[in-house]
């Protein structure tokens, strides 16, 4: 019989390598230039592909299909199809099934962490990061799979009994961003597999890589095809393909992870259809920092929440308001915390900040911080891009005097940007902070307990972390409110937006 030992090996020494790659074998097995539908590996019906670079040194890795419209009803029927008898598998054969996806990605954890940086740029420590939290979403959704209960209601008519069940909605089509390329896909497939959904599952364009491996290894798995589907698309594609998974009628809900402009169009393109929407769009964290905090902490939380991903997540911080008698000693413990920031090649040991994913991306930084100067913000540190590290790279940077009319201060940088602003009182600061269209999370450092209750209570944010920079798990509920999405992920409720609740009326008993 197999050992335990030998059914965990990474894939690489289990199945050979398959095609060399500089990553290595235990990248190069997961390694894909194919689409994963219905349990198969195909290209394009067109036959096109489009490459995937390294932002490090645009180096190309591979190319995967350039996949459009019809390959994508292809893919949805497929999970239309295995949904039909996924949907009725008991609970416990689905947890077993991602309990051996889950053990699979422990196993090849680090051919995972290196795919990553190589197609995403972030450092490789932070790669591992992501690689652990992503795959504890699979852990914990194979946990609460078995815990998925309905409910016996209190009739109130002697001769009927009312019941509710929670039920799968179906297909789901998932929209995933490249900033976590690993994790904001097992956080959405995990949870719906869990519920008894099929998905179809889109990556971005720059990170397909990752998406495909997962794909890999939920084969390995044993997942029957068509229940985790993964197709790719160029940029020229996406929305088309966005739209194929809003408008079909077999797909029963859309999650999207993204900004809150693509997520407004999903949101109209599935008015017809009526669908599900998880939406996890873009955010404005304010960071607080009172004068009644622990400014060592808030230093240590504003860099976790900052410089994370260099800068590029949902819930970066992205105001800094800092009460005016404590602005210049925690100006000065954070530029110290700063200079210990190495830029590089995510590969290399030591380096804690890597390229900016894109070049549109990178000038939309270099846009805002020029213009925020040109409207008077001055600059602490930093300010301009590092050539000398790569044509993607810039500088970890603080601005002052930053207003409220600057674009920095009022839509997410996603760069290693830190736009500083004062304030006098706590009501001045809340203010300030709720003074959003978005609400995703929001931050505050204070060592008054009153003032801590008080102020979390009326952060108008669905996160708020209270004397911590970093606040994502997969026993937390994550998402925003106001033009922020819709629903959660995560937690208990990362559920719900895959069930539908039957009520079932008993009568004449
Ligand atoms: C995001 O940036 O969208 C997600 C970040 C997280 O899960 O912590």
């Amino acid at each position: 019989m197999e050992s335990m030992l030998t059914k965990l090996a990474p894939a690489a020494t289990r199945l050979g390598v398959r095609r060399m790659s500089s990553l290595g074998p235990e990248v190069d097995v997961l390694l894909k230039d194919k689409a994963y539908v219905n349990g198969a590996w195909i290209g394009a019906a067109s036959g096109k592909t489009f490459q995937v670079t390294n932002p490090m040194n645009s180096q190309v890795i591979t190319s995967v299909p350039d996949m459009n419209a019809a390959d994508v009803s292809l893919a949805v029927d497929a999970a239309n199809d295995a949904f039909q008898t996924w949907r009725g598998t008991t609970a416990k054969y689905r947890s077993d099934l991602l309990r051996k996806w889950f053990n699979l990605c422990v196993a090849n954890h680090e051919g995972l962490a290196k795919l990553l940086t190589a197609e995403q740029g972030k450092p490789l420590a932070e790669s591992r990061g992501e690689l652990v939290y992503g795959s504890s979403y699979i852990e914990w959704f194979s946990e609460e799979c078995r815990r998925i209960y309905g409910e016996v209601a209190q009739s109130p008519v002697a001769s009927k009994e009312m019941m509710f069940i929670r039920q799968p909605i179906g297909v789901v089509g998932m929209i995933t961003p490249w900033n976590f390329p690993n994790a904001m896909i097992t956080r959405k497939v995990a949870a719906a597999l869990a519920a008894g959904c099929t998905c179809v599952v889109k990556p971005a364009e720059d990170t397909p890589l990752s998406a495909l491996a997962l794909g890999v290894l939920a084969e390995e798995a044993g997942i029957p095809a068509g229940v985790v589907n993964v197709i790719t698309s160029s940029r020229q594609h996406t929305a088309e393909v966005g739209k194929v998974l809003c408008e079909s009628p077999k797909v029963a809900g859309i999650s999207f992870t993204g900004s809150t402009k693509v997520g407004k169009i999903l949101y109209r393109q599935s008015a017809n259809t009526i669908k599900r929407l998880g939406l996890e769009l873009g955010g404005n964290a304010a960071f607080i920092v009172f004068d009644s905090a622990n400014l060592d902490l808030a230093v240590q939380g504003c860099m976790a929440s900052k410089f994370r991903n260099a800068g590029q997540t949902c819930v970066s911080t992205n105001r800094v308001l800092v009460q005016e008698s404590v602005v210049e000693e925690f100006i000065g413990k954070l530029k110290a915390a700063m200079d210990n920031l190495v830029l590089g090649d995510g590969m290399k040991d030591g380096v804690s900040q890597g390229p900016i994913i894109n070049k549109s991306q990178f000038d939309k930084i270099c846009e805002m911080v020029q213009e925020a100067r040109g409207q008077g913000a001055e600059i602490v540190v930093g300010g301009e891009p590092h050539k000398s590290a790569g044509e993607l790279f810039y500088k970890p940077t603080i601005l002052t005097n930053v207003t409220e009319s600057m674009s920095l201060y009022r839509e997410e940088i996603f760069g290693p940007v830190v736009s500083i602003k004062t304030f006098k009182t706590e009501e001045e600061a809340l203010a300030l902070a709720n003074d959003s269209r978005v609400g995703l999370a929001s931050y505050f450092y204070s060592e008054n307990i009153s003032q801590c209750f008080r102020v979390a209570k009326k952060l108008e944010t669905g996160m708020v972390g209270i004397n911590e920079g970093a606040i994502s798990a997969a026993e937390a509920a994550f998402g925003g409110i106001k033009e922020s999405g819709l629903g959660r992920e995560g937690s208990s409720h990362g559920l719900d937006e895959y069930t539908n609740i039957k009520y079932m009326c008993f009568g004449n008993l």
